[in-house]
């Protein structure tokens, strides 16, 4: 069984097309998105549709939790610079796009045929918001995966790919698609992107069980092209990642 995890799209759907061009080559058997697909970006729409037609296992992460509910973005810790992005994503969504992200569950449990079970989420299995890094402190795991009987734990939310194992656990990060960073964010050390997308493959055959953290060089220009022609208020901020000045 082979299993693709996309995460953190945050509207590119340039980078998404790119890494749904590589999965095909790939031949899974299933696709898992672990949240946070629309906001920030200029391509709100295309990443909802592209979703839609993968008929891929959608988690909510923060950012879509705060596309839904944008009076509770300070709960879903969106920093207040971002917040005009956010409402410019929410308006180009149509009353099914809702719908669509109002499917989206907050984890997913799968089990794999030698028996190995698998838990999916954004943040941790206890909130969108949780951050889980190589370094977090491991009375913080403890208490996100207290109780848990999956022995592998995927999610996405820091933006940097991540294996890490914990005791009999294996702790992995996917990257993300759309919004790779070189550095974990932390406040006042802003984020810069990668130019390339993240996403990672889980399989298991027979004895063997692998994890195959996967980088994608999608088409720059072509995505800076539609940032600039788009209105989207930061989009210089994406320019300058690219090209260092707008
Ligand atoms: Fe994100």
């Amino acid at each position: 069984m082979r299993i693709a995890f996309i995460s953190d799209i945050h509207g590119s759907f340039t980078a998404l097309e790119a890494v749904l061009n590589d999965i095909k080559k790939q031949k899974v058997d299933q696709i898992i998105c672990l949240g946070d697909t629309v906001s920030l970006g200029p391509q709100p729409r295309e990443v909802l549709d592209a979703l839609h037609e993968i008929k891929s296992i959608n988690i909510k992460g923060n950012h879509d939790g705060a596309i839904l509910e944008p009076e509770k973005a300070a709960q879903y810790e969106i920093t207040e610079h971002l917040i005009p992005d956010l409402y410019w994503g929410r308006d180009r969504l149509s009353k099914a796009d809702f719908d669509f992200m109002n499917s989206f569950v907050e984890t997913h449990s799968l089990t794999f045929p030698n028996g190995i079970q698998l838990l999916a989420f954004h943040g941790s299995p206890l909130s969108t918001t949780h951050l889980i890094q190589a370094t977090t402190d491991s009375a913080l795991l403890d208490a996100y995966f207290a109780n848990q009987t999956a022995s592998v734990l995927i999610g996405g939310h820091s933006h940097i790919q991540m294996q890490r194992r914990y005791g009999e656990k294996l702790i992995l990060n996917s990257g993300s698609v759309g919004n790779a960073f070189v550095f974990a964010f932390s406040p006042g050390n802003p984020p810069r992107l990668l130019p390339w997308a993240e996403y990672a493959i889980l399989e298991q055959v027979g004895s063997s069980f692998s994890v195959d953290l996967r980088r994608v060089y999608f088409d720059i220009p072509k995505f800076v092209k539609v940032v600039k022609e788009s209105d989207l208020p930061g989009k210089e901020w994406w320019v300058r990642q690219y090209y260092g000045s707008f």
